[in-house]
């Protein structure tokens, strides 16, 4: 980890939030080359699961959210997650995650008083000081809360939205009003989510505010089985599309105690970080709990009428989620590669870092790489630039020795360079170098 983070801060893939003012921890700011691979990320979802499908359509809606809907989904009373403090050395810690990192028990679901109790029968100790003193369990709400208007009182209370998938709700009737889908159809949604974890970290693993990207099936109520295979396979298939190695990730079925308070089955897809198997995306079967609150909560009738059955029902939901961040994560720690590469002195080798990101992911896709800084070099390259920038992102670079160019393109995952020399002048080629297999042809 401290490898990957350690080049996502040199080369501009994400710096620390608000660094100069010795940074507010657990936020995280996506740089130059960041942005590009976080939007290549989205891009393709959004290809693979709204555009290239006729039974899907987007929607980008608003953080904030009437106070009802999050009384209505349950997460003002059920958002909760247990909070412990260590009485000797002062530390905070989530208590389910003490327990299951020191015992074999799964405890989510679990209450404050039976945690408590787990903390004691199990002897759990602080990972900071070791000692076995901690204050009772208590419950905390996850949601963040603000004010609408200049007062702050009970009445202009708002939640940032805690998942996106909400929207998707809310507006279900909007959607069947406004398009001609028919069940079985999803609508998507990519934004920002806000949780106000009491562990966060691990990079962007876990942070305050992150990058959702969802989906919200509607199906009839006994199709629920085969679209939740459907969409498990779906979601394999994402990840091995992205090169994503199979054997780095893997499903886990949550036990009866563990599930949402929202939730009939729910998987997790776990990626095999370096701090262990941890959730990447879920996959929650969610029946027509949403709907049916939102309707009793909001007295709009949110029901569909099938015309073809002549029938009328809530339709139940299958729930694809995806975090945007975590992809960005495995997507660095798959890539990373470092190994044994030639340099410029004949049979000498040194070792190289290269990023083997897959090229629609790439934050640069060709690298313009004049041989040196001579006007007459730099004016066919900056001509290549201005041809080539109009299909690919590309990146100019004039300055250092050739194979520190490289180098820095390798480490950067950029597919191509393009190299132009004094030949050039002349013949009118230049040599397109590969990142791969380092395999030089003149074109
Ligand atoms: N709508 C369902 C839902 O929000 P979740 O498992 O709580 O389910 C979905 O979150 C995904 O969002 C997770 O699988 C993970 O990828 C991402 N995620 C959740 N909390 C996060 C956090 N604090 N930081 C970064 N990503 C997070």
């Amino acid at each position: 980890m401290d490898t990957i983070v350690s080049l996502a801060k040199r080369r501009g893939f994400v710096f620390a939030g608000s660094e100069i003012y010795g940074g507010l921890a657990n936020t995280w700011d996506y740089g130059p080359l960041g942005v590009e691979l976080k939007r290549n990320i989205e891009r393709l979802w959004w290809k693979r699961f709204v555009h290239d499908r006729a039974d899907m359509v987007g929607i980008d809606a608003a953080i904030l959210m009437h106070p009802k809907v999050w009384e209505a989904s349950g997460h003002v009373a059920g958002f909760n997650d247990a909070l412990v403090d260590c009485k000797s050395c002062k530390t905070r810690h989530r208590a389910d995650h003490l327990i299951e990192a020191q015992t074999s028990e799964r405890v989510e679901g679990k209450s404050a008083p039976e945690l408590t109790a787990l903390l004691s029968a199990h002897n759990v100790k602080c990972p900071i000081c070791g000692k076995s003193d901690f204050t009772e369990v208590r419950k905390f709400n996850l949601l963040f809360r603000t004010h609408i208007g200049p007062v702050e009182d009970q009445s202009s209370a708002v939640y940032l939205r805690g998942e996106t998938a909400q929207a998707m709700f809310v507006n279900f009737k909007n959607i069947l009003n406004s398009t001609r889908q028919k069940i079985p159809f999803g609508i998507a949604q990519i934004g920002k989510s806000f949780r106000n974890e009491i562990t966060p970290g691990n990079f962007i693993f876990r942070t305050l505010e992150f990058t959702q990207a969802e989906i919200e099936y509607f199906i009839k109520p006994t199709e629920w089985e085969k679209s939740f295979d459907e969409w498990q396979r779906g979601m394999e298939e994402w990840l091995i599309g992205l090169g994503v190695e199979d054997e780095h990730f893997r499903i886990r079925e949550h036990s009866k105690e563990e599930l949402s308070h929202y939730s009939k089955r729910t998987i997790d897809i776990e990626y095999n970080f370096p701090f262990g198997w941890k959730e990447l995306y879920g996959l929650a079967y969610r029946t027509d709990f949403d709907l049916a609150n939102h309707q009793r909560v909001s007295g709009q009738d949110l029901t569909y009428f099938d015309s073809e059955t002549n029938e009328r029902y809530l339709p139940h939901v299958i729930e694809p989620t995806f975090g945007i961040d975590r992809t960005f994560l495995i997507l660095l720690l798959d890539a990373y590669h470092e190994e044994e590469a030639p340099t410029a002195e004949e049979g000498e080798t040194e070792t190289r870092v290269v990023l083997r990101l897959h090229k629609e992911l790439a934050p640069i896709k060709v690298a313009i790489l004049p041989l040196s800084k001579k006007p007459e070099l730099s004016k066919v390259a900056r001509s290549i630039f201005d041809e080539l920038k109009q299909h690919f992102v590309c990146e100019y670079d004039e300055t250092q020795s050739i194979g520190k160019r490289y180098r820095r393109q390798d480490e950067i995952g950029t597919p191509y360079c393009v190299t132009v020399d004094f030949d050039s002048l002349n013949d009118n080629a230049v040599t397109v170098r590969e990142r791969d297999s380092m395999k030089q042809e003149r074109i």
